[in-house]
């Protein structure tokens, strides 16, 4: 059965091989939209990157929708420091020439969870929460019509990237997160402390590069590109390969370890804004509500990968 999901993203080097993985699925994964929100590089990047990952992927058919282009109460962070002024820094591709659709992304959630069987559409962010929240708030009968939510963010025994205590996607917009955290949906967690297993390799880059066509080289362009910042960072081999992580876990869960426990978004902290406080050892007796993941098999996850991206 295949499973229909909606990517929203802020691409980001990261978020593209996530899309890629995603459209080399068909026969697991029904990609009904990608919806772009301001992360990485503000809005009318990631709206014109998302629609040049389709083109390369040969899928103009794919609806891109571009969503809201700031935090609900803060200012926009972005972070061209990691993924170049374009975002997608690494190679260059042409302009986008397939349109953006003329309906906001929000409304597109609103009325896709609306129109398609309850509990039948899994929302995929991977970049700040800030177009599920609003869709959320906008209309609140679409909680109980989403089937899971599967984001990349936060982080707790990696602690933060973008602070010492907050992954990126969850601190530009914590009120956002908080939101989605609470909203009572079936929601799976793939955080740094996951993430950051996920590193790129020279074979593994290698690999990559030697897929026949021009996929691969992308992606290890890509790569080579947005590695430079995580190695000097942590002084690691490779980059965590972050959002690919989510269409990974739809899959193939098993490549996946994680535990149900209770995450709540810090929004309030002197130090610690954007914070996922993960009761991983259940000491605060808080309801669980998230299946935060904890390790990966990463030799697994790359063959998936590799195998898949050879297939576009
Ligand atoms: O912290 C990593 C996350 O922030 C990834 O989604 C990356 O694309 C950036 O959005
Ligand atoms: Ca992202």
């Amino acid at each position: 059965m295949r499973r229909k999901i909606i990517i929203d993203t802020d691409p980001g080097q990261d978020d593209a091989v996530a899309i890629l993985l995603a459209l080399a699925s068909p026969d697991e994964l029904e990609v009904l939209g990608i919806t772009c929100v301001a992360g990485n590089v503000p809005l009318e990047l990631t709206a014109r990157n998302a629609r040049m990952v389709c083109e390369l992927a040969g899928r103009t058919d794919i609806k891109v929708f571009a969503g809201c282009d700031r935090p609900l109460q803060r200012k926009l962070v972005t972070a061209e420091h990691v993924h170049g002024k374009s975002g997608l820094d690494g190679i260059a591709l042409p302009a986008p020439v397939m349109p953006l659709q003329e309906q906001h992304a929000v409304d597109f959630l609103i009325d896709t969870l609306r129109a398609e069987d309850s509990g039948s559409v899994t929302l995929v962010p991977i970049g700040p929460l800030t177009n599920i929240a609003t869709a959320l708030q906008r209309a609140p009968d679409i909680a109980g019509r989403i089937g899971q939510i599967v984001i990349m963010g936060g982080a707790y025994f990696e602690v933060g990237n973008i602070t010492p205590a907050a992954e990126f996607n969850i601190f530009v917009d914590p009120e956002a997160a908080e939101i989605v955290f609470g909203a009572g949906v079936d929601l799976v967690v793939m955080p740094l402390d996951v993430t950051h297993k996920a590193l790129t390799t020279r074979p593994r880059v290698e690999a990559f590069r030697a897929i026949p066509g021009k996929i691969g080289p992308a992606v290890a362009s890509w790569t080579d590109f947005f590695e430079r910042y995580d190695k000097e960072k942590y002084g690691t081999e490779g980059a965590p390969l972050h959002d690919p992580c989510t269409i990974a876990w739809l899959l193939r869960p098993e490549l996946f370890i994680g535990r149900f426990i209770n995450v709540e978004i810090e929004t309030g902290g002197a130090f610690t804004t954007g914070m996922t406080v993960a009761d991983w050892w259940r000491v605060t007796g808080r309801k669980p509500n998230a299946t935060f993941i904890g390790d990966i098999d990463a030799e697994g996850f790359f063959a998936l990968l590799t195998e898949r991206l050879a297939r576009l």
